[in-house]
């Protein structure tokens, strides 16, 4: 059966690989044309490689001030087409649009997730909580 993302949430994740205790996991991800995610990070290593589909990654980093201390700032975005690939350092805060009028579909490796330093960035009140 062809991934599809899920018609009301506007994305999918079919697990492929997830070794309990062994720090790798393997995943295809399908977002829905003009679909956004939440500005996240990975708070592990990881490599994105797109299959079909445009995908506009936006990387932001860390930005703090004395007042808020997870507040992020614009770095860069990219554009992925398929056969793109993206490498994501356990730094990285990212956010991905789906572009274009196909859903978008990716292969991707994760290291092991830090779930504690895992975080959902708010652009606007420069918050961060767990993802
Ligand atoms: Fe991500």
């Amino acid at each position: 059966m062809p991934l599809e993302p899920d018609p009301d949430l506007g994305w999918e994740v079919t697990m492929l690989y997830d070794e309990p205790f062994f720090p790798l996991t393997v995943q295809l991800v399908a977002w829905a044309p003009g679909v956004t995610s939440p500005i996240h990070n990975h708070a592990t290593w990881g490599v994105v490689a797109l299959l079909s589909g445009q995908e506009k990654n936006t990387f932001w980093q860390r930005s703090p001030t004395s007042e808020f201390s997870d507040r992020i700032e614009l770095a860069a975005d990219l554009l992925l087409s398929p056969g793109g690939i993206l490498c994501l350092m356990p730094d990285a805060i990212h956010q991905v649009e789906a572009i274009g009028d196909q859903p978008t579909i990716s292969f991707n490796l994760y290291g092991e997730t830090n779930y504690d330093q895992r975080f959902e960035f708010d652009l606007n009140r420069f918050t961060a909580k767990n993802f």
